[in-house]
């Protein structure tokens, strides 16, 4: 029996405790700090996941034998590298890379320079900063529009910015490097070609040599229907993908996923955990749109649903390098998440509105985000409040059945999109 932490207090963490509650091999089982829903499956523990001293502390205080940072803060600020330097934390599996691995995430121009040396197709590049902001300039005037700006470093999702011409572009270029948009995120920043295509979510979970494909998935971000409007941290999500054949898949492999965790070894980047290919199809080739180093949100409502293995079980399987022993099972059925958000998102939005209707549903899964219990009784917390996940023989009708569930609960000032997988 295995003592587990999970950090972070979203739908994927949710997620990730209704899968890992149910292992055999499960003992004690927290979550920092979590949510309403999290507090169904484990323990939440008032504590922010950005405080390693706290997590420390819990982890010893519970012996916690395995830590799963669900978010990419904690990992791009290098909580492995500080478990591991710790003699009294070091026995600790951790769920994800060292602070070096994760700046696959954490800096556009690291990732890019990695794939740019292992081959691995992405959108052509360069990248500039203060002092090469004339260059810049003239890189952007030369460019063929549409293009792509992204700030270095994390920008809580919203450091990319493509431009339609010139001038908007230049305008968003002076913005981040000039006028530090987003602080020392947008110190340096990746200029990049527009790759026009349709985008999916691959996850593998990798020992540092071996590595198993979770099941893929498509999730939408923006908030309006016909993805229209803001961009948000994703309004649903599908798996299987329509056009993610096995021929895809294939390439996907060859040319991306097995590069990828070749790379890291070859470089000695310490990297045991969830790799998240970001990728884009553009005439039926696959190009990586970025990487991130845990788990997608909401694409994990929809993966960790139709993953068959116990998750427990890959989790030490990875630990002890014998992932290449383990075959995944992906459920025959599909799944569709449907993202219930608060009026107003992905803007301001209000709290504490009381969530009526979860008595009423049946045979379908709740994911709650941002939620909380306050005097008994759940409350909205957050801008995504709950993700209603259903099965289905193929994605439309699973989605039919979320939409259904999805009627039934009640808050004011609900919203969610009406046309999740609209495309297929
Ligand atoms: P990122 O944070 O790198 O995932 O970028 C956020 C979103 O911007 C992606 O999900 C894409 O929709 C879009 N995007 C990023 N890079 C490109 C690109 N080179 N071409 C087209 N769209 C892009
Ligand atoms: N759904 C995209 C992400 O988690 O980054």
């Amino acid at each position: 029996m295995k003592n587990i932490l999970l950090l972070g207090s979203g739908g994927r963490e949710c997620t990730l405790a209704w899968k890992l509650s149910q292992s055999p091999f499960c003992g004690t089982f927290f979550i920092a700090p979590g949510n309403a829903g999290t507090a169904e499956y484990g323990v939440n523990l008032p504590i922010s996941y950005n405080d390693f001293e706290a997590v420390k502390q819990a982890c010893i205080e519970y012996k916690i034998d395995i830590l799963f940072p669900g978010p990419e803060d904690p990992l791009v600020a290098g909580i492995y590298d500080f478990f591991k330097s710790d003699p009294k934390l070091k026995h600790i599996i951790i769920v994800g890379p060292s602070k070096e691995g994760a700046q696959l995430e954490g800096s556009k121009a690291f990732s890019k320079k990695f794939m740019e040396r292992h081959n691995i197709p992405t959108a052509a590049y360069k990248e500039f900063t203060i002092e090469s902001f004339e260059q810049g300039i003239a890189y952007i005037k030369r460019s063929e529009m549409p293009i792509v700006l992204k700030a270095d470093g994390l920008a809580a999702g919203k450091g990319v910015v493509i431009a339609q011409n010139t001038i908007d572009a230049v305008k968003a270029f002076r913005a981040m490097v000039m006028d530090k948009q987003f602080g020392k995120s947008s110190e340096k920043v990746v200029i990049e070609q527009f790759l026009d295509g349709i985008e999916m979510s691959v996850f593998a979970l990798t020992d540092g040599t071996n590595y198993v494909l979770l099941p893929e998935a498509k999730d939408y971000k923006r908030v309006g229907e016909g993805d229209t409007g803001l961009n948000t941290g994703g309004m649903g999500s599908i798996s299987p993908v329509p056009f993610a054949d096995d021929a895809f898949m294939k390439k996907v492999t060859d040319k991306i996923v097995v590069p990828t965790v070749k790379g890291l070894k070859a470089e000695s980047i310490i990297y045991q955990g969830i790799i998240f290919f970001g990728l884009i199809k553009v005439n039926g080739e696959p190009f990586v749109i970025e990487y991130n180093c845990r788990m997608g949100d909401p694409e994990t409502e929809v993966v960790i649903p139709r993953l068959e293995n116990d998750l427990v079980e890959l989790i030490l399987s990875m630990a002890t390098g014998k992932l290449n022993e383990v075959t995944v099972q992906h459920s025959a059925r599909a799944a569709g998440a449907v993202m219930m958000v608060s009026e107003g998102y992905p803007g301001d939005y209000p709290k504490g509105r009381k969530m009526t209707g979860f008595d009423k549903v049946r045979g379908s899964m709740l994911f709650h985000a941002g939620t909380v219990v306050k005097d008994g009784v759940t409350v909205t917390n957050g801008g995504r409040v709950l993700a209603v996940t259903s099965y289905g023989e193929d994605i439309k009708k699973a989605l039919a059945k979320s939409y259904e569930i999805a009627a039934l609960i009640d808050y004011e000032g609900k919203y969610y999109r009406k046309d999740i997988g609209f495309e297929f």
